[in-house]
């Protein structure tokens, strides 16, 4: 038996060792910790799982070490939080589940029963806190031979372990996917036999197992097992339809899909290029940035397959997609939303000559996601073709110089229109009413056009310009007139 007490450094281990010593019942610390370890991967939560009551136990170890205890009676689990760690503690289980729901039906268990009733091998591997045999790995499934040769299996029968939880499945992927392992052959069938199960999910907990597939360092193969498995389908069947290729007078289109995984792998490899921090919401406009492509292909035998408006088209798709994954309708939806619609933009400037207009008004409609649009934009270009490449990354190159050059002489980025709504009521002596608005716009658009700067005293100019223009007299002047 192969001994690591090294790992168990963590000052709550010595302590959950001797209150179960004197509460007489056998713990161990189990599961993502104990795997965590062996990878070498932090890990900020630590499992303890009891052959007893683990919210007995948790109670003791929690007022020995002076922290709060959160208990939850119904799961039969508590946790605290203790010097950077999440330490949850719950009884050994055996388990059966109900077909139509996954909450699970609980017994008292072994350590071997609840070893059974985990997702995956490596998953399922515990270290003893006895003090007789303290650090002792057990590990009845193979676990440490899975993690050596990085395979995905279950303990048990995978037709078992997935019915079980559902989300099972999903989690074989992101694992496969942020561990770079493979999931052995027969649970890949298992997946494929019971996809049908996922419909008892909480869209949320799908929708977290995909943020971290999103997040992993290459995305692209969790979306492909997701596909492969049928997974995708069924939660995000928008994507799904961007897959294959149509071909009509022997002509095809791009493989959108795979194209759409590209792009994803390209911001994902770019932000860690450029020391970024991984935008989950970058990665989601990646993933969705074609989304609009399967309904505007069109064929027209002079010029080939066109997606005209597909930015659109996919960015109007974006909330419903949100929505029927549980995720917030809030400015992350919206900053999706807007990636999506104007990933064309940046490149179709240099299709003309970039005039500082045009780079204005791409500055006024990405704001600050300027950068991250940028970002997209370069991601997206994966031709496989040297030329086409190189001719798109100088022209990318292009266009970046020139925001800079334009940000610097017109502060676009965050434009706040140097005339404001008081100002104007002010100036006329008018209520609030429909030509401030059209004042306003005809400012901003004379600023966006170049036609004048964007500052105050030219916009004021304009501002007295277009009132005179709807009929408006200064209110100074209207009192002049009224004393003549
Ligand atoms: N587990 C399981 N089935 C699930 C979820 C979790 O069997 N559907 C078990 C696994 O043994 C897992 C442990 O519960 O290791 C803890 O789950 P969780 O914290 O969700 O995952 P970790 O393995 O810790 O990995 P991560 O922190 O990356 O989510």
């Amino acid at each position: 038996m192969k001994v690591y007490s090294q790992y168990l450094e963590h000052p709550i281990f010595g302590i959950v060792s001797d209150a179960a010593a004197e509460l007489g019942v056998r713990c161990f610390t189990i599961g993502g910790f104990v795997r965590d370890c062996f990878l070498g991967r932090p890990c900020n939560d630590i499992d303890i799982v009891v052959e007893g009551s683990g919210i007995e136990l948790a109670t003791v170890v929690s007022r020995r070490v002076k922290a709060n205890l959160a208990v939850y009676r119904n799961f039969g689990t508590a946790m605290f939080k203790y010097k950077g760690m999440e330490i949850e503690f719950v009884g050994a289980r055996k388990e059966s589940y109900h077909r139509e729901s996954r909450n699970p039906v609980v017994e008292d268990g072994t350590l071997e029963e609840d070893q059974c009733r985990r997702d995956f091998t490596i998953n399922a591997m515990a270290f003893s806190l006895q003090r007789e045999d303290y650090g002792a790995l057990v590990d009845p499934f193979g676990g440490m031979s899975d993690l050596k040769n990085g395979i995905i299996r279950t303990p048990l029968d995978p037709d078992t372990t997935y019915s079980d939880d559902p989300l099972r499945m999903i989690r074989a992927v992101r694992f496969a996917t942020q561990l770079g392992f493979r999931i052995v052959p027969e649970s890949l069938e298992s997946i494929k036999r019971n996809v049908g199960r996922l419909d008892i999910l909480s869209r949320e907990r799908i929708a977290d197992e995909l943020a971290k597939i999103l997040l992993s360092k290459t995305p692209s193969t969790g979306f492909y097992l997701l596909e492969q498995t049928g997974l995708l389908e069924k939660f995000l069947p928008q994507l799904s339809a961007l897959k294959g290729v149509e071909t009509q007078d022997g002509k095809g289109h791009k493989e959108n899909f795979s194209h759409t995984l590209k792009v994803l792998d390209n911001v994902a490899a770019m932000e860690l290029e450029m020391g970024r921090e991984s935008n989950l919401w970058l990665r989601w406009a990646a993933l969705l940035h074609d989304v609009g492509k399967p309904a505007t292909k069109k064929f027209d035998q002079k010029a080939g397959w066109s997606f005209h408006a597909h930015d659109f088209i996919g960015a109007r798709m974006v909330p419903q997609i949100f929505k029927q994954l549980k995720m917030p309708l809030n400015e992350k939806m919206k900053y999706v939303q807007k990636l999506v619609g104007l990933h064309l933009r940046p490149i179709a400037l240099v299709d003309d000559i970039v005039t500082d207009s045009a780079v204005r008004r791409l500055l006024f409609d990405a704001g600050d996601d300027i950068d991250d649009l940028m970002i997209l934009c370069n991601a997206d270009i994966t031709s496989k073709r040297d030329n086409v490449v190189r001719r798109h990354k100088e022209n990318y190159k292009l266009v970046k110089e020139k925001l800079v050059e334009v940000e610097a002489k017109d502060a676009i980025r965050n434009f706040k229109n140097p005339i404001d709504g008081e100002l104007v009521m002010k100036h006329f002596g008018i209520p609030p009413c429909n030509a401030i608005g059209q004042i306003k716009e005809y400012v901003k658009e004379a600023i966006l056009d170049g036609r004048i700067e964007n500052n105050f005293d030219q916009a004021f100019v304009l501002m007295e310009e277009k009132g005179a223009e709807l009929g408006l007299r200064p209110v100074s002047l209207s009192e002049d007139d009224a004393r003549s």
